[in-house]
Order: structure tokens, then C-alpha cells, then sequence
């Protein structure tokens, strides 16, 4: 029987175990601070950015909701992140991804002072994390390692497929699980949408991670008995029904479940793990920005 992993009940714990780091700051007068800055009508990138916003309520930290114009030039977006940059009451701050076209992602991303980059995006935390030292693990594949460890999945040693090479989650995924480290030791094959003979790759895996973002692109018959699923797909599919849509993952669900151990559910897996590790980062932020361990 296949088990479902809660990711809602794991993030819970993640924001438990927060809130003793964040009495310590607060003690010392310092309340940790996260902005978020949407440029984006996308109504999925609004209810991520909301849900930010109501994680640091809920956990008494300070937060700022920064909306710029989609069809703004660069320079407005560049002139938000240096006044974010020098207000020492934000520790923490991302860009919500994606954003309009004629904005160059490296360029905003070299703009973002490195410390207060709590997605782990900009190339000196990349390039940390890649030599083994990371500054701040990116949300979602942190939240993917926590959530493995939370039900007693050892990674070392494990063939792991990850099917997707974005910066935001394959890539950072991959090299995470890479390290010599808790967690980490496996044997990662990273492929995608483009890779030739998928199937064979992912019946390979003891682990299958999928982040490709093509809705329901990995099915039971590519899995192998006892396999552990975890989906980080979030696909809007029009349906019937008054919303209009369904959520569905990377990952068909019926027929993986009747091949996998356990495996994500979409939503209620993933995506509480990925906010749960944004207030974990900017408590982290906090603490090295004021010198107060925690
Ligand atoms: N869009 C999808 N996932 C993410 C994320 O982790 N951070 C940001 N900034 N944008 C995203």
C-alpha cells in the first residue's frame, strides 16, 4: 500500500521548530523581515506571494508586499531592490518568478545584495552551494531533502532521478543531493524534457523527483515497484468545475501510486515545504545580519 507524505504536517513542524529561533531574535530586538516583490498578473504567482505573506504573520514576523507593474521598465524593478537592499529591517527578500520577458533574470539577480537573497538564486549563493558551501539552500529543494528525511528515506548511495534542469529547482536539487553531506551522497541522473529514452533513466531510480512543469509527464509504466515519488509539478488543467481548473503534478498519480512506496501528493506535498524553508531562510538572514546566533 502506498504511503501519502503529508507535506502540509511536515511543514507545520519546520514552522514549530521557527518559532523558538525567532523568540530568540525578537528578545534581542530583532524581528526577521521578508519583502516580496510580484511584477506579474499571473494569478498563481499571486496566491504563492499571498501565502508568503501570511507565513511570516502567522509566525510574528514582519513582511512587505511590493506589487511593481508588469509592463514597468527594468530600471523601476532595479530601483525597488537597491531600496530593499539598504533597509536593514528586511533581512530576506526574492522576486517572485517568473516575470515579464524584458526583464534579464541575471542582471536583476546580480542586483540583489547576496546576503538578503533568500531564494538562493544570485550567482555567489549558486556558486556556494555548487562548492559545497551553501549560504542558503534553495526553498524547494531544501524542502525536498526534509521531507525525505522526515520519513526515513536515506538519500546516500540511492540512484536518484530528477526529471527538470531549471536554476529555481533540478539544477540546486541535483547538486544538493550531490554533497558529501547528510542528505546528500546519492547518484544523481539529471534528464528532461529532451532527454532520449526516458523511461529506461527513470526506471532506474530509487527516488524520482519530477520538476519538468508539463502536467502528468511521468506515469507508473516509468517507474520501478517500491520507487519514492516526489512531485514538485503545480499545473493548472482546464476542467468543469466552478473554479474552472484542477491542480495536477508532473507525476500521474493513479498509476504511480501502484508502483511507489510512497509518493507527494499535488497540492498538500511540495509547496508548503517550499514556504516553509523561505521563513527557515530569512530567520537564518536575520540572525546573520544582527550577529545573534540562533
Ligand atoms: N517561482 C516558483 N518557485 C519560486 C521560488 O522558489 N522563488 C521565486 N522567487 N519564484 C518562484
Amino acid at each position: 500500500m502506498v504511503s501519502i507524505i503529508d507535506g502540509n504536517a511536515v511543514a507545520a513542524t519546520i514552522r514549530e521548530d521557527l518559532k523558538d529561533k525567532i523568540n530568540i531574535l525578537k528578545d534581542s530586538g530583532v524581528t526577521p523581515g521578508l519583502a516580496t516583490v510580484l511584477m506579474s498578473e499571473d494569478p498563481a504567482s499571486r496566491t504563492y506571494v499571498s501565502m508568503k505573506q501570511r507565513d511570516c504573520e502567522e509566525l510574528g514576523m514582519n513582511a512587505v508586499d511590493i506589487v511593481i507593474d508588469p509592463t514597468s521598465p527594468p530600471e523601476e524593478l532595479y530601483s525597488t531592490l537597491d531600496t530593499l537592499n539598504s533597509n536593514s529591517d528586511i533581512h530576506g527578500y526574492l522576486v517572485q518568478m517568473p516575470i515579464p520577458s524584458h526583464i534579464p533574470v541575471q542582471e536583476l539577480l546580480f542586483r540583489i545584495d547576496p546576503i538578503k537573497d533568500v531564494d538562493g538564486f544570485h550567482p555567489e549563493n549558486v556558486g556556494l552551494l555548487v562548492s559545497g558551501n551553501p549560504r542558503y539552500k534553495p526553498c524547494t529543494p531544501h524542502g525536498i531533502q526534509k521531507l525525505l528525511e522526515s520519513i526515513d528515506v536515506e538519500t546516500s548511495g540511492k540512484d536518484i532521478v530528477v526529471v527538470g534542469r531549471s536554476n529555481i529547482v533540478g539544477k540546486p536539487l541535483a547538486n544538493l543531493l550531490l554533497q558529501k553531506s547528510p542528505n546528500g551522497n546519492a547518484t544523481v541522473t539529471v534528464c528532461h524534457s529532451r532527454t532520449n529514452n526516458l523511461p529506461e533513466k527513470t526506471r532506474e531510480a530509487d527516488i524520482l523527483i519530477a520538476a519538468v512543469g508539463i502536467p502528468e509527464f511521468i506515469d507508473g509504466s516509468m517507474l520501478s515497484k517500491n520507487v519514492v515519488v516526489i512531485d514538485v509539478g503545480v499545473n493548472r488543467v482546464e476542467d468543469d468545475s466552478d473554479k474552472g481548473y484542477r491542480l495536477v503534478g508532473d507525476v500521474e498519480f493513479d498509476s504511480a501510486s501502484e508502483k511507489a512506496k510512497a509518493i507527494t501528493p499535488v497540492p498538500g506535498g511540495v509547496g508548503p515545504m517550499t514556504r516553509a524553508m523561505l521563513m527557515y531562510n530569512t530567520v537564518q538572514a536575520a540572525s546573520l545580519q544582527s550577529n545573534i546566533p540562533i
